[in-house]
């Protein structure tokens, strides 16, 4: 199981902006050999490939994907092309309160059936590797708002802790890892403002107002300390400046 990042292959669902390109820079900044970019915003990934690309030299590609609906025929082709992945990082989700089917589709079945599959090419007989989930701080903590996502977030905790735990850890030789970031400047939090219903909107707001924001390029940073020191089944917190903690 690497716990080095030298000359790896990284997979980052959502990966074309906010904490999953930050986390694909951190990655190729700290010696990634590759990184896979996976989304559905084709204009976006276009972009954040290049900017890579122009940073570390061409290390850096990008695959349309539906994370719901491509996870066969996309993998298909990264192994292909790849052989091997040594770390997935799902961090593709949305907020939408309104829409709870498509909220549990993205930011949870997607997440279990994207481990599940990456668990059993990575597994004994594969060379081990890690998968990253990401959870959020609304994973483990609660407060009136935002229930559909909260849920969504719970899942991942749940999902990683158990399936990573040591006991299943020990026999598949895969580390699963959950990330649980505070408040986060990305495009999903330029939005917070309408996140919540209309009732609730203004206490939602200011609630979100005295949370500590961290800049994108901490997370980034700070999963790479996490995948560096972390064990399997372990879940971190990410909030402001603060050095992480386990959730
Ligand atoms: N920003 C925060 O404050 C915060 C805090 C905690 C957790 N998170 C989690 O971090 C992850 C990344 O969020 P972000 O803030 O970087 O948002 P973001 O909107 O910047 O990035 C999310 C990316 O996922 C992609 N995506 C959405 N649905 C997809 C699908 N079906 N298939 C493929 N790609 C899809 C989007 O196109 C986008 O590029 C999410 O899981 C989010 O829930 C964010």
């Amino acid at each position: 199981m690497p716990k080095d990042i030298q000359g790896t292959t990284v997979v980052v669902t959502g990966g074309a902006s906010g904490i999953g390109l930050a986390i694909a820079d951190a990655f190729l900044q700290h010696g990634a050999h590759r990184v896979v970019l996976l989304d559905l915003n084709a204009e976006q990934a276009d972009q954040a490939t290049a900017t890579l690309n122009a940073k570390h030299g061409n290390k850096a590609t990008f695959i349309l994907c539906d994370v719901t609906q491509d996870l066969d025929q996309v993998t298909k082709v990264i192994i292909d092309t790849y052989k091997t992945v040594d770390v997935l990082v799902n961090s593709a989700g949305i907020v939408n309160e309104r829409n709870p089917r498509k909220v549990i589709e993205i930011n949870l079945t997607a997440v279990i059936e994207w481990s599940l599959k990456y668990l059993e090419i990575m597994r004994k007989g594969g060379k081990g590797g890690t998968i990253i989930n990401m959870s959020s701080m609304y994973g483990f903590m609660v407060d009136p708002y935002l229930p559909t996502y909260k849920a969504s977030k719970f899942g991942v905790l749940g999902f990683t802790k158990s399936k990573g735990h040591e006991y299943n850890f020990k026999k598949t030789g895969v580390r699963l890892l959950a990330i649980c970031p505070g408040v986060t400047k990305t495009n999903l939090t330029s939005g917070y403002k309408n996140f919540e219903e209309k009732e609730n909107q203004e206490d939602f707001v200011a609630t979100f107002d005295s949370f500590p924001w961290a800049e994108v390029t901490r997370v980034g940073q700070a999963v790479v300390e996490v995948f560096g020191k972390a064990d399997s089944g372990t879940a971190w917190a990410i909030q402001g400046d603060e050095p992480v903690f386990e959730a």
